[in-house]
């Protein structure tokens, strides 16, 4: 099925929900790997809302991507807690070692970066995690490890 009829399918399972817009793009982001351009039209009749409402909800939330992830997806911890230990210098330490920024992708297609905000491990940030799994009090040396799994 096409990018538009699958969001159709999805769309019309969920457009019941109370507050059906999160639920839909979460569906469309776990079918797709992110959500592509062509669904914002077709979520936005369905659910009777301006594209530019769709996009602003998808962008408000940190969650979801507007283009395809690398093999591997790194995220760090930018809110508060990890912020004030040293959330700062690791973020810019990852986007050197990995020559991106944040939401983007290395060009060789192996690791995207992105940010999160709390992993619900702020008594031992700073905290990151690869593909999924969680790791806490990131310092220089594991970072580098991170990097270096991704990049394998
Ligand atoms: Fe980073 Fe909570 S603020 S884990």
């Amino acid at each position: 099925a096409d990018i538009a009829e699958t969001t159709l399918a999805i769309v019309e399972e969920l457009k019941r929900l109370e507050g059906p817009l999160l639920p839909i793009l979460h569906e469309l982001q776990e079918e797709f790997g992110y959500v592509p351009q062509e669904c914002l039209p077709v979520i936005a009749r369905e659910l009777n809302l301006s594209r530019a409402e769709v996009y602003g909800v998808m962008s408000f939330y940190h969650d979801f991507r507007d283009h395809p992830a690398g093999r591997h997806v790194l995220k760090l911890c930018r809110a508060e807690a990890c912020q004030s230990m040293g959330g700062d210098q690791l973020a810019e330490r990852a986007k050197r070692l990995l020559g991106i920024d944040f939401h983007q992708t290395t060009p060789d297609g192996a690791v995207t970066l992105e940010p999160v905000y709390c992993l619900g491990l702020c008594s031992c940030a700073p905290s990151a995690m690869l593909d999924g799994e969680v790791h806490a009090r990131v310092d220089a040396a594991d970072l580098e490890a991170l990097v270096q799994e991704a990049r394998r």
